[in-house]
């Protein structure tokens, strides 16, 4: 979950290298590095802290160098520490390596680089490469990375320079971290990401597991690591703009995200209904297979588990199969059971999330059919499954997730109802019914922002209970999972604890946490359970707590048993989790503003999880 940049041209690059890291700082901002190939050798800087801290102190770096490497780290091996910020160089000073992922046998590399007479400067995996560069360089360093390559194990992609070679940078990878190629005029780019390099070049070329790259001014070269033999790849245009990688007018990415839910959501379901009729291509299995699955599961991490659960009851609703959803860390160490008829729903909005892209490794190993929910193209989780269901909220930026998870949550609507229509469950009067009111979804969404009412409502909320010490979150049936959602938005971002439970649950613990000034955040909007939170608020209201309940607009009599009442307009009640968690992104965002926070960037998280 690093961020990589790598360039190659006839420009000074140590700006273009700065710029790069910054576009890539939501994957990983504890410390970064850059490395340039100046006039006396490799001229290395690094810092603790963003981007930001890095440019302060690269001034002394090379200011003509045309070609360079930086790097942004989420610490895995090693505490956050200058000395364990990439690159690492070697000990005479001609090799640099950075990478993103993980060494699994870094503790073997690290005794054979010792044993051979090396000293390591840093507690990293990654540092053990350069000094068997440096002990095995024979003049070539793409042919010697790829000889090296076979005895790094784990998932990783890396970055090499040699000064011998000062016109070239070797880049490599295994498993799912990520690698794009860049291609400008007579300079050419490797990163993570595109947003790294897009403000230069459209023009891309995806990199391939188990594959070398070696990058130079004017050309760009491909090849397998098994043999060395050449790859080819066709050159791309990127649709992401780099527009969206800067805040456009918001004071932050997370608020900007959140404004662009309405266009996410609508995104999301565009072109995938004619005429009332919905099309959700992408399955990978025919409709003959999909009728008969007997089970689905779902599989995914922190916000896409979220979603899961709403289109666990979805699914069961419309699809009419018994489905459940699972933590993929937890869900990977079972031993699950199920055959050829189990339709597993992995959900990543980076498509990199290790502990789900493991578990839908090992579904698919027993026999399972996996389709993949994600919001990135050609990613680990893409590649590695049947079949891919793009949500489309665009590039998401913000730490905490906010547009990602209203698309999601819209595509596993518009899963559930194309089970339930293959499956028989749903008329097509259903699915078109049903079909108009999603569609509805993206001006309600857009009310909601632009209700100055809750948004005032939200203000006084989040100045009279940020400074509170704990929030507890109640929901049943399809607002249970919004409470969790809510609860984990404001405690990331935040970092007041919060839990989130079942109304119903609350008497069998952790009604004791309940004082005379707790702060309640129920979902209470109208269903089938309106009545059963009712009376759970009741509970709450006489242990002197405050309730927050988000209702349904026109349902007044919520008013008897909350406090202060956030409505959000009406829908059927399995549209509603979209419509209610808004005013819960709000006042996490809200509150944390208040508390003087960075919203986009929460500590010790990082955007995307490709570790365990
Ligand atoms: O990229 P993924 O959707 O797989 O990420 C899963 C979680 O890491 C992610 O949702 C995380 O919980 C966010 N910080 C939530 O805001």
């Amino acid at each position: 979950m690093c961020g990589i940049i790598g360039y190659v041209g006839a420009r000074p690059c140590k700006e273009l290298v700065l710029s790069g890291l910054e576009h890539l700082e939501y994957r990983g901002y504890d410390s970064s590095g850059l490395v340039l190939v100046g006039e006396h050798g490799l001229d290395r800087a690094r810092a603790v802290g963003p981007v930001k801290a890095l440019r302060a102190v690269a001034g002394g770096v090379s200011e003509t160098a045309t070609a360079g490497m930086g790097h942004t780290r989420w610490a895995t091996h090693g505490g956050v520490e200058e000395r364990n910020a990439h690159p690492f160089l070697s000990e005479d000073g001609r090799f640099a390596v950075l990478m993103n992922g993980i060494f699994e046998n870094y503790i073997d590399l690290r005794a054979q680089v010792t044993a051979k007479g090396h000293t390591l400067t840093s507690d990293t995996d990654t540092e053990a490469l350069v000094h068997m560069i440096e002990e095995e360089y024979d003049g070539d360093i793409a042919e010697t990375c790829r000889r090296i390559f076979p005895r790094l194990e784990g998932h990783f992609a890396f970055l090499a320079m040699a000064i011998d070679e000062p016109d070239r940078i070797v880049a490599a990878r295994l498993a799912w971290p990520p690698l794009v190629v860049g291609r400008g005029e007579g300079e050419n780019y490797i990163a993570s990401f595109t947003p790294a390099f897009l403000e230069q070049t459209r023009m891309i070329q995806i990199v391939d597991e188990s594959e070398l790259v070696i990058v130079t001014a004017d050309n760009v070269e491909f090849r397998a690591i098994a043999d060395g033999s050449p790859r080819e790849h066709e050159i791309e245009r990127a649709d992401d703009s780099i527009e969206v990688a800067a805040k456009g007018g918001y004071e932050s990415f997370m608020l900007k995200e959140i404004h662009e839910q309405p266009t996410a959501i609508a995104d999301t379901i565009a072109e995938r209904f004619h005429h009332g009729e919905l099309h959700l291509d992408g399955f990978g299995l025919s409709d003959d297979d999909l009728r008969e699955i007997n089970r689905v599961l779902i599989v995914g991490c922190g916000t896409a588990l979220h979603s899961g659960l709403v289109g666990r009851y979805l699914i069961e609703e419309w699809g009419g199969v018994a489905t459940e959803a699972d933590v993929a860390s937890e869900w990977r160490y079972r031993n699950g059971v199920f055959d050829p008829k189990t339709l597993v729903l992995a959900i990543s909005q980076s498509g990199e999330t290790a502990d789900t892209l493991a578990a839908m490794q090992i579904a698919k190993e027993r026999g399972a059919r996996v389709v993949a929910v994600t919001n990135i193209m050609g990613s680990a989780i893409a590649r590695a499954a049947d079949g891919v269901l793009y949500t489309r909220a665009g590039l998401e930026i913000g730490v905490a997730a906010s547009k990602t998870f209203t698309a999601q949550v819209t595509l596993m609507t518009l899963i559930a109802l194309h089970l339930g229509a293959v499956r028989g469950h749903l008329s097509p009067e259903d699915v078109a019914l049903i079909g108009g009111e999603l569609r509805e979804l993206p001006d309600l969404v857009q009310q909601l922002l632009d209700d100055k009412e809750l948004d005032a409502q939200l203000d006084m909320l989040a100045d009279r209970f940020c400074h509170d010490r704990f929030f507890l979150y109640l929901g049943r049936h399809l607002g249970l999972p919004i409470c969790q959602e809510g609860a984990l938005k404001l405690k990331e971002i935040s970092y007041i604890p919060t839990d989130a439970y079942a109304a119903g649950e609350m008497k069998h613990g952790p009604i004791a946490l309940l004082g005379e000034d707790t702060p309640v955040v129920a979902v209470a909007t109208d269903s089938h359970v309106f009545e059963k939170m009712a009376s759970n608020l009741e509970e709450v209201r006489a242990r002197g707590a405050h309730v927050i309940a988000v209702a349904t607009a026109g349902n007044t009599s919520i008013e008897a048993h909350a406090e202060h009442v956030l409505y959000v307009p009406r829908t059927r009640p399995e549209l509603q989790p979209i419509l209610a968690v808004i005013p819960l992104q709000l006042l996490a965002y809200k509150i944390t503003g208040r508390l003087g926070l960075d919203v986009d960037r929460p500590r010790n998280l990082a955007k995307t999880v490709t570790v365990e």
